[in-house]
């Protein structure tokens, strides 16, 4: 899923950053969704974990704001319910027994709006099951990449504020304020392989930060993403693998009002 521009290459996704989806599969074991319950699969990408969390005849509705991804779910999985919709702005007239997410939900800026969002789509007692981009999330990839920008005189680019990585203290905070109760919070780290040997950080860089370069010429953007993957090289590249500094935060809460 994504916010800002419609531009996903939804081929590229699943050929390399397949990890997005893969790793869910443990989420799907928080949320233990029973048979009949209406559950919600918010950001549902090409509907992977959406197929998972349907097998043990819950009824699930997947839903992304790209169209491309809602085209490739629907193409994959033709017997469930996608719909293209925005995170922060969806309605249902029925609400849910679950809302379940998976890396998504750190595209989201204005996070209050998409947890009172949620919360009107819950029934009493729902819960929300979610994992997402924690503090520090991809730090030594994003610095650096601020610092290679800045140093080219990009300052705003370097400045952009792309993605909502919170504490737990930040996030159960707004959960609280919102009509939930906390049941668990955890914040771990979680280094991610990239699927490139060669590339890998930065064709994670132009997959997922192309916002980093608006208007940076072809050349420094060439120049930008060398610089990026040498700088990081010490910290991001173990056993021949390149591995992105992944930190995730996992929340299972329940609707109070
Ligand atoms: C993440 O899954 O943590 C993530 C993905 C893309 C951009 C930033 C973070």
């Amino acid at each position: 899923m994504k916010t800002k521009s419609n531009n996903w290459k939804v081929n590229l996704y699943n050929k390399k950053h397949a990890f997005v989806y893969q790793f869910g599969e443990e989420l799907i074991e928080l949320l233990d969704p029973k048979p009949d319950e209406l559950i919600l699969d918010l950001g549902c990408g090409s509907g992977q974990l959406t197929n998972e969390i349907s097998k043990n005849g819950a009824h699930v509705v997947g839903i992304d704001s790209s169209k491309e991804m809602i085209s490739d779910a629907k193409s994959n999985y033709p017997e469930l319910d996608f719909q293209v919709k925005d995170a922060s702005h969806f309605h249902f007239n029925k609400p849910f027994d679950a809302i379940f997410s998976n890396a998504v939900l750190h595209w989201v800026l204005d996070a209050e709006n998409a947890i009172l969002n949620m919360n009107k789509n819950l029934r009493s007692e729902g819960r929300l099951v979610l994992e997402f981009g924690g503090k520090g999330n991809v730090a030594t990839i994003v610095n650096s990449l601020r610092k290679s920008l800045e140093k080219r005189g990009y300052l705003k680019n370097a400045k952009l504020k792309n993605w909502y990585f919170p504490s737990i203290s930040e996030y159960t905070f707004l959960l609280e304020k919102n009509g939930f109760e906390v049941e668990y919070a955890h914040l771990y780290d979680r280094p991610t392989k990239l699927a490139d040997n060669e590339n890998g950080i930065k064709d994670w860089i132009e997959m997922f930060g192309s916002l980093f370069f608006v208007n940076v010429s072809e050349q420094s953007k060439i120049d930008i993403l060398e610089e990026v993957q040498n700088n990081v090289k010490s910290s991001c590249f173990n056993d021949g693998k390149w591995v992105a500094d992944y930190r995730r935060i996992r929340i299972l809460a329940k609707k109070i009002a």
